[in-house]
């Protein structure tokens, strides 16, 4: 029996208008451009404004320019997955309010919470529906409105994060491309590292919370550094491993944005050269479920149909993974 594969055969994604520069962070809190570029690589993030808007507004723009661009009708979309740890509230999901904001109403949809992992955790799964018949046009969107949880009077990770969406479909096809292998990990004991300690069934929403800034994204910046660094390029390498793929097969790498330095390192494991890895960190900062879309989208005018692409992932959980991806177009 011919084997069915999940393809990427589109991608779009959206960036709010409103930058935040260094140097307007410099006037917000005791940082300056020089520690920001030279520890994290980031120079700029977009950042949501106005009222009345949510990571679900940024979705629905990501997954309207993907329809308009693939010439998909909203009614052909079996399954909406959106992966977010920025919902636009705890419940609905955002994906229902994607999918209602772009006249989806023949899918159904969740949302799946992986922090930075969560959009290949949710490609994959979007890739065992399309294995499995079940599904035939997936849309994965990966959203965060980061903004919403970052506490601008924190040195240490205001400068870290940006918002932004990405949408992709996913449809299957009998080629040999597409999701081609997988290898993901999870390991709760990371949490104390990075959390949002209030807002959940632990710690509702209290005076008392929202005093002790428990609302906002809580990370031990050096602690999360070292895991980051090790487990994305152990994953990364151990997938080439796997399929025996050496550094020339692969033509690139789409590492997710948290850090020039933990991106840097698992190039270097992998033994790719820097040209081989797609990098826009510095203009959007750390968007959580969007990096890994923004790259694919930002460099889609030069991959070509049979690229070997590894994509790879870690946040907090801790989660983990990598992807190899055939390009299917
Ligand atoms: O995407 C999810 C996963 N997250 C990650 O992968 C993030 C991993 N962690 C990191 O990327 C890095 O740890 C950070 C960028 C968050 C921090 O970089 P670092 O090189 O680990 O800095 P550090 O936390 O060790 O801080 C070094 C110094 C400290 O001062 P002292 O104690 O040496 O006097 C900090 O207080 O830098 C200080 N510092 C700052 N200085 C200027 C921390 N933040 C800033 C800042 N501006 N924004």
């Amino acid at each position: 029996m011919t084997k069915i594969r999940a393809k990427i055969s589109g991608i779009h994604c959206y960036a709010p208008p409103y930058i935040l520069t260094n140097k307007e962070l410099e006037g917000m809190v005791d940082t300056s451009d020089e520690w920001i570029v030279s520890r994290t690589g980031i120079r700029e993030r977009h950042i949501q404004k106005g009222e009345g808007l949510g990571t679900s507004d940024m979705g629905a723009e990501a997954v309207k320019g993907l329809l308009e661009k693939t010439n998909t009708s909203p009614d052909d979309i079996d399954l909406v997955i959106c992966a977010t740890v920025t919902p636009d509230m705890m419940f609905p999901a955002a994906s229902n309010l994607i999918s209602h904001k772009t006249g989806i109403k023949n899918a159904f949809s969740f949302d799946m919470n992986a922090a930075c992992s969560g959009l290949m955790f949710a490609i994959i799964t979007a890739t065992r529906y399309i294995e499995s018949g079940a599904s035939k046009k997936v849309i994965v969107v990966g959203a965060d409105k980061m903004s919403s949880i970052t506490d601008y009077t924190n040195r240490e990770t205001c400068i870290l994060f940006g918002d932004a969406a990405g949408a992709l479909l996913l449809e299957p096809t009998t080629e040999d491309v597409g999701i081609m292998d997988s290898i993901f990990g999870t390991d709760g004991s990371g949490y104390p590292y990075l959390h949002m300690k209030a807002g959940g069934s632990l710690r509702p929403a209290s005076y008392e919370t929202i005093d002790a800034k428990e609302h906002f994204i809580f990370q031990e910046g050096q602690s999360v550094f070292k895991f980051a660094v090790t487990k994305m390029a152990d994953v990364s390498a151990e997938i080439m491993k796997k399929n025996n793929l050496t550094s020339e097969d692969v033509a690139w790498l789409v590492p997710h944005q948290a850090n020039l330095r933990i991106i840097d390192a698992t190039a270097r494991r992998m033994g790719i050269s820097k040209d081989q890895v797609m990098i826009n960190i510095q203009r959007y900062g750390n968007t959580t479920g969007a990096t890994i879309p923004l790259c694919l989208w930002e460099w889609e005018d030069k991959l070509k149909k049979g690229d070997n692409i590894i994509l790879a992932a870690f946040g907090g959980g801790f989660t983990w993974g990598s992807v190899w991806v055939k390009w299917a177009y």
